[in-house]
């Protein structure tokens, strides 16, 4: 079945959807579909309805790093919506006949709004369908999965999470290095690149350099490709010394990987000398340089063993 991008779906759209949204919440009111509580992870419904929507997700992009519950879920699912970030080796996995809604957002274009998809999730569960929103990574990790659980705990939705390998783990396993090191780092720091830019204008402004710029921690950015520039000057303004180790792993765990290593310095030229596509992730700390020890030279672009 082809993917169902639901912009183009009309009942997304139309005063159609709207009432049905609408009418999912009003038996919502009704108690058809009440509020639901937690318990164990999992957001009951009164059991009512036999929708639910699992939360999943689906690893770094390697099919064969989903987890096992995960793999369940998509071969049990009558409906999945799922993002950018999901390959075809792991829609290839969905049963025959199960609906496929792309949602996905690329940067500066999101075609679908927030609202629209939890409406949808909503919606499909509201049709008694074991739904899976299948997001990248860990649905937990920058994955907006707090703004989806809160619409479907609002109608009472039966909900469910299943973690997946984030990209940051994904990436550094593919190099054969750790995330910590009792000789490099004994903590990490999982950061989004949105706010690392003077530009953005944005209230909360830049991160505070000096507070990210520390020798015994593992910084990983996402979604920094285009903030790379931004990074490595901020956190040489921080503190961290010219030569500080940082590389950029792009297409992790997948055949495509690429990756990018240097230091703080030279990194923006090289990334403009040998530009990486996207998804790329950023490593920055003493750790990439086991990466050179065991997955042999880094220093230019390469693929995994
Ligand atoms: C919106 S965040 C989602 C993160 C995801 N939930 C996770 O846990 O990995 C998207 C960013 O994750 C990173 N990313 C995801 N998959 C990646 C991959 N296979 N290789 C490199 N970076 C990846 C990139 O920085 C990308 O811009």
């Amino acid at each position: 079945m082809p993917a169902c991008n639901p912009s183009r779906d009309p009942t997304l759209k139309t005063a159609g959807w709207v009432a049905r949204f609408c009418s999912t919440f009003r038996q919502a009111a009704q108690g058809r579909l009440t509020p639901g509580s937690h318990s164990g992870g999992v957001v009951a419904n009164n059991g009512a309805g036999r929708g639910r929507v699992a939360l999943v997700g689906a690893g770094p992009g390697a099919a064969d790093l989903l987890t096992m519950r995960a793999l369940r879920r998509l071969e049990a699912a009558d409906a999945v919506v799922y993002d950018r970030l999901v390959g075809p080796d792991i829609l290839a996995l969905l049963p025959r006949g199960c609906e496929r809604y792309y949602v996905g957002k690329a940067r500066g274009n999101h075609s679908v709004s927030q609202a629209e998809i939890g409406g949808l999730l909503v919606r499909l569960a509201g049709e008694d369908k074991r739904v899976v929103r299948l997001k990248g990574g860990d649905p937990g990790i920058f994955g907006r999965m707090g703004e989806e659980l809160a619409a479907l705990h609002d109608a009472g939705v039966e909900t469910e999470i299943i973690p997946g390998i984030t990209a940051a783990s994904g990436a550094v396993a593919a190099m054969g290095m750790p995330l910590t090191d009792r000789a490099h780092a004994q903590q990490v720091r999982f950061i989004t690149a949105q706010r690392c830019c003077k530009s953005t204008g944005r209230a909360d402004g830049e991160p505070e350099w000096a507070a990210l710029a520390r020798r015994d921690e593992t910084l990983v950015f996402y979604m920094g490709l285009n903030r790379v520039g931004d990074i490595c000057s901020g956190l040489r303004r921080g503190g961290l010394p010219d030569d500080w180790p940082i590389m950029l792993i792009a297409n992790a765990s997948l055949p495509q990987q690429q990756t990018l290593a240097g230091t703080l310095a030279e990194m923006p030229a090289k990334l403009a000398a040998h530009p990486l596509p996207s998804p790329c992730l950023i490593v920055v700390g003493s750790v990439v340089e086991m990466a050179r020890s065991t997955a042999g030279s880094c220093s230019s672009l390469e693929r995994p063993v």
